[in-house]
């Protein structure tokens, strides 16, 4: 078996390969074209071998750079192909909110499956995206890494900042022995947003050390917003902790300016704390490749 890294996820496949027992890693070289184009290539015997490239789509340059390594690696003879996106791009449009758009999460996963035997993802938007897949895909939660983070720490209650997160606040809440609660989202616009506690059952934060658990980290709004809030209400302390931490512009300063502690897992190289999926996603994948 042999991990192929693509340039956005140089430090998450060396930690796959290590968690597959030290499978050989290959950074496939890359240089750009006089145009801007990318050339790349993979080096070793991968005839009849698994390979299993990583790569996150965060931007069309990514995606472009998956594709032809998924080629590449098909064309020197890989055995199986298993195709690990750490962070999935376009996800977020998986629904045609008006006419004439594109289902976007779909377009990519018919082209990302091409050359593929199976699929890994990490927290998608919505889970639904893996019916787009043909192949055999699967969804990684970031929830039991950062739970990992977050067990030698004082927590006392999971705050998800909208009602779409409350099966991760659960699941956190179960995995730490600790309560949840769930916050009232109002979205303004794309960077701001309007958050309240419920009217029924307003979870007690005063004095308590408050986790804030989110999938995303985009424009930091959300979590600042709900940092504020959780400190106007006496919270202790307040941590964010998210899958993907995209920490757009100057997100993270905005962050580390209202919390105690930022964490994300390392689906995205960011400047937070990191807390590693690579166990998880190598779990997958043993179960993608059958012995
Ligand atoms: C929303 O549904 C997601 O769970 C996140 O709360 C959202 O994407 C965060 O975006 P931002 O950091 O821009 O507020």
């Amino acid at each position: 078996m042999h991990v192929l890294a693509g340039t956005a996820s140089t430090p998450l496949a060396e930690k796959i390969s290590r968690e597959l027992g030290n499978a050989p890693l290959g950074i496939p070289f890359t240089k750009r074209f006089p145009d801007g184009e990318l050339y790349l290539r993979v080096e070793g015997d991968l005839a009849g071998e698994a390979a299993i490239v990583v790569q996150s789509t965060r931007t069309d340059g990514d995606l472009v750079e998956l594709l032809l390594l998924e080629e590449a690696v098909r064309a020197a003879g890989a055995g199986r192909v298993v195709v690990v996106i750490p962070y999935f791009g376009y996800a977020r449009q998986d629904r045609r909110f008006l006419p004439g758009e594109p289902l976007s999460a779909r377009a990519l996963c018919r082209h990302i499956e091409q050359d593929a035997d199976a699929v890994v993802t990490v927290d998608l938007h919505s889970s639904e995206t893996l019916r787009h897949f043909t192949k055999p895909a699967f969804e990684a939660s970031g929830i039991p890494a950062l739970a990992r983070r977050l067990q030698a720490r004082p927590v006392d209650l999971l705050v998800s900042p909208d009602r779409g997160g409350i099966a991760r606040a659960q699941r956190m809440g179960a995995a730490l022995g600790r309560p949840w609660a769930a916050l009232e989202k109002k979205r303004i616009d794309s960077e701001h947003v309007e958050l309240r506690f419920p009217t029924a059952h307003p979870p007690e934060v005063r004095g308590r050390n408050v986790v804030l658990v989110d999938d995303v980290i985009a424009t930091g709004g959300t979590i600042v917003e709900a940092a504020r809030l959780l400190r106007h209400e006496g919270a202790r302390s307040v941590a964010a902790a998210c899958t993907h931490g995209l920490f757009l512009r100057d997100a993270f300063e905005r962050i580390k300016a209202v919390t105690d502690e930022v964490l994300a897992t390392d689906t995205l190289v960011h400047p937070a704390e990191t807390a590693s999926v690579a166990p998880d996603i190598a779990a997958i994948v043993r179960q993608a490749i059958p012995a």
